[in-house]
């Protein structure tokens, strides 16, 4: 029995908005990320755009799951061997830093989840790759979204091909359904087999967001309750788009002028 909410289309009409908003924050910032600049500005910088010129409502701030404390900033921004909830502060970036900001915007209600990676000055070849490999675990992912298809051959494509590449994929935090709630069911595990799980159908709205770490898919948390770092220190990486299934397939939400185009490997793959 499953719990998923079906969108109606003033919902998906909201979801369309409140996606290219968040989005538009990730193209935003996109020329700050650079040498010398703290976590903490790029924070700054992306609330204030939020705020003062979207009229959108960080999500993060002060977001307070059961157990946990509030979340202290408007985004999340993780670097190197943080795979996710890095809370943004007084670290500066050095080149060859290999950072996710991940941007969840409120607007009329509605949510728009979204992460991309950046580098800081020049990466290195691992960083690259992951990176990569992320990128097209992500757009696997998606790529299987259709009325019909099971949440498990989302989770099957992209641990085949992360692990394929000699990674890991990372199993205490999924994608999440999402709407006028941030985190709703279902539950979207990057991880599985194929056929099983929930069967999707048109007007679901859910996240892709797939962490792949380098080395073992081991994780540790840090004191200040959020961050989470691989817990053998290895580089760890993260994609995501907020996703409709629609009649014959999927739309993607979060979509922005200055977004990365889908992954090539979805054209091989069918
Ligand atoms: N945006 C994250 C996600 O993709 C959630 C961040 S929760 C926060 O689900 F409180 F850390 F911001
Ligand atoms: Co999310
Ligand atoms: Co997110």
């Amino acid at each position: 029995m499953s719990n998923i909410s079906i969108k109606t289309n003033a919902d998906i009409e909201g979801m369309r908005i409140a996606g290219k908003l968040g989005a538009e924050v990730l193209d935003f910032i996109t020329p700050y990320v650079k040498p010398g600049v703290t976590t903490g500005e790029l924070d700054r910088l992306c609330h204030d755009y939020m705020v003062n010129v979207q009229g959108t409502i960080p999500a993060p701030l002060n977001y307070c799951p059961p157990g946990y404390t509030p979340y202290p900033k408007s985004v999340c921004t993780s670097l190197n061997d943080i795979i996710c909830h890095g809370v943004p502060g007084d670290k500066v970036m050095k080149s060859g830093d290999v950072l996710n900001i991940d941007v969840t915007v409120i607007k009329n209600g509605y949510h728009g989840d979204t992460s991309r990676m950046f580098f800081v000055g020049e990466p290195s070849i691992l960083a690259r790759r992951l990176s990569a490999i992320t990128y097209e675990c992500m757009w696997l992912g998606i790529d299987k979204i259709k009325p019909g298809a099971h949440l498990g051959d989302i989770g099957y494509v992209i641990q085949q091909h992360a692990e394929k590449a000699g990674y890991s994929v990372v199993r205490e935090f999924c994608g999440h359904g999402i709407g006028t709630v941030f985190h709703e069911e279902p539950q979207v595990l990057h991880y599985g087999r194929p056929g099983t799980l929930e069967k999707l159908e048109a007007g679901m709205i859910f996240t892709v967001e797939p962490m792949i770490n380098a080395g073992r898919r081991e994780i540790r948390e840090m004191g200040d309750g959020w961050t989470i770092k691989t817990k053998d220190r290895s580089l760890s990486a993260q994609w995501e788009h907020t996703v409709l299934v629609t009649e014959t397939g999927y739309e993607v939400l979060t979509v922005s002028p200055g977004m990365p185009p889908p992954s090539s490997i979805i054209d091989k793959a069918a």
